[in-house]
This record gives structure tokens, C-alpha cells and sequence, in this order.
């Protein structure tokens, strides 16, 4: 049976664990050639050893998604090695409030905004480059049910839109070019990103019922919705926001 993303190529930031990390496995097991990175370089080039030691192509390697020119070089490392980039996963983001933070906290403000919103920025600059240029391209960008609701820390909730602001302007830019842009905004996800949630049974209960499936999610259930967003039976959609939330966002 033919995989879908055979002979394709996929670059992901923040693939060093959690979402991207499965992500990348994911696209691996239908196909992709994955450039797994990640602001730790050891996290990302574990990824890519679960994707060899399992038959796959991947490399990893360090990438700070706050840095421009570090971006732009990572972006074109995976066109100088494979020919082509078919498709990008801008994952990386960081939380950096919790409910004791003040609203509006200037230190959480730029240490958020800079990875979840610069970083986001510079990556679809750096991907749409090379495929408007072949014609051809897919982009999923992480955003959050805090970037469809007010839920989350100020800076987080913020920054979240933003990423929907940035894929619905990316998506018009370069329809005609053939590359679409598009979003998935997860609900609570065990990840490593929720690990003080998890270990606090009362937490993850509270946290469990707020989604309407009275549950949290899986990654592989978000990497699931990437891989869609990315393959050709999402060919008429872009520009999308795709809730992964367990209903969260319909109540
Ligand atoms: N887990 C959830 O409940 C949840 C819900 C909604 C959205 N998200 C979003 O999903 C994405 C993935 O998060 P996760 O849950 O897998 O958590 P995670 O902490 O496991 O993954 C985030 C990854 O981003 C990397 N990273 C952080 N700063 C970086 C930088 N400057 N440059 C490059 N990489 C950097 C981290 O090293 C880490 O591997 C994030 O954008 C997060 O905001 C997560």
C-alpha cells in the first residue's frame, strides 16, 4: 500500500518531544523524510533516531525558532539535502504563566511572544520562500483552544491568536502560489508541556472535564490532524484554524 507522504518532505520545529514529536513520527511512518528540530538539540536528534532505528529518513538538529537567520538556514538545509520542501510543522511554543502570574506580565509577554509568535513568523517566512518558488507547499502552524477563546495565561492567550492571525495572512499570500497555510488549536494534551497538570490527580481531573469527551488528548491525535491538514485530501482547505479540543471550544 502507497503511503501518502512518500517521497515528501516535512520540516518541524519543536520536535524534540510531545506534539512534534509525534508529529514527526507520524509523517516518518506514512513516507515523509523528516527534519526533526528543537531548541535542544539532543531531544531533536533522538526523534530522528526513532524515525532511522524504525526504517525511516530524518535527521535532527538544534534550532532556536527566535532566530532569524538560524531559521532561514535550517529552512534551507532541508532543500540543499532533499531537493524540495513539501511540508512545515511550526510546533515550538512555550507557556510561561501559571495562575499565580499577574495579568499581563512584561518577562512572560517577551519570553512568549518571541517563541510563539517571532518564531512562527520567521519559520513561514523561510518555508513559503522555497515553495512559492516550486509551486507547491503545505504549512500547519500550532495554535491552542487560547487562541479561539480567552482561556490561558495573558501573553499565551495572545500570543495563540496571533499564530491564527499569522496562518489566516500567510494562507491569503500564497494561495496563488499554490502553498496553503492552516492551523490546529489543540485542547489540553499530555505532553510534557502538561506534566504538572498530570501528576496533580485533582488537576487532571478538573482539567479532564473540561473538555466535553472528559478527557485530555493525545499527541498522536494532534499529529493525526497535522498530517490531514498537510496530505492532498485537505487540498481546498487553507487558512483553517482546526480545533483538536475534544469539544472543548462547543461548549
Ligand atoms: N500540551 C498542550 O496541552 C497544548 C495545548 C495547546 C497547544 N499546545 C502547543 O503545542 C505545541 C507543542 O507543545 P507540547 O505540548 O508538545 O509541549 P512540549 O513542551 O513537549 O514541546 C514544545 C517543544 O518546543 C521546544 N521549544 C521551546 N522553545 C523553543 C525555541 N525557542 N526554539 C525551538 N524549539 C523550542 C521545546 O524544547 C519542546 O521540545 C506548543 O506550541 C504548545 O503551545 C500544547
Amino acid at each position: 500500500m502507497s503511503r501518502q507522504f512518500e517521497g515528501r518532505t516535512v520540516f518541524i520545529t519543536g520536535a524534540g518531544g510531545g506534539i512534534g514529536r509525534a508529529a514527526a513520527l507520524a509523517f516518518a511512518q506514512e513516507g515523509a523524510k523528516v527534519a526533526a528540530t528543537d531548541y535542544n538539540g539532543e531531544w531533536a536528534e533522538e526523534t530522528a533516531r526513532l524515525i532511522t532505528e524504525a526504517g525511516g529518513e530524518a535527521y535532527g538538529a538544534r534550532l532556536d525558532v527566535t532566530d532569524r537567520a538560524a531559521v532561514d538556514a535550517a529552512v534551507d538545509a532541508v532543500v540543499e539535502r532533499w531537493g524540495r520542501l513539501d511540508c512545515a510543522f511550526n510546533n515550538a511554543g512555550v507557556t510561561r504563566e501559571d495562575t499565580r502570574s499577574p495579568w499581563g506580565d512584561p518577562e512572560a509577554y517577551a519570553a512568549t511572544f518571541a517563541v510563539n509568535c517571532d518564531g512562527v513568523m520567521y519559520c513561514i517566512a523561510a518555508e513559503a520562500r522555497h515553495m512559492a518558488k516550486a509551486k507547491r507547499g503545505a504549512i500547519v502552524n500550532t495554535s491552542s483552544i487560547a487562541g479561539m477563546s480567552g482561556s490561558g495565561g495573558a501573553a499565551y492567550c495572545g500570543s495563540k491568536h496571533a499564530v491564527i492571525g499569522f496562518t489566516q495572512s500567510a494562507a491569503l499570500r500564497f494561495a496563488s502560489d499554490n502553498v496553503r497555510v492552516n492551523a490546529v488549536c489543540p485542547g489540553a494534551i499530555t505532553t510534557p508541556m502538561t506534566d504538572a497538570v498530570n501528576q496533580d490527580p485533582r488537576a487532571a481531573a478538573f482539567v479532564a472535564q473540561m473538555h466535553p469527551l472528559g478527557r485530555m488528548g493525545e499527541a498522536r491525535e494532534v499529529a493525526d490532524a497535522v498530517l490531514f491538514l498537510c496530505s492532498d485530501k485537505a487540498s481546498f482547505i487553507t487558512g483553517h484554524p482546526l480545533a483538536v479540543d475534544g469539544g472543548f471550544l462547543a461548549r
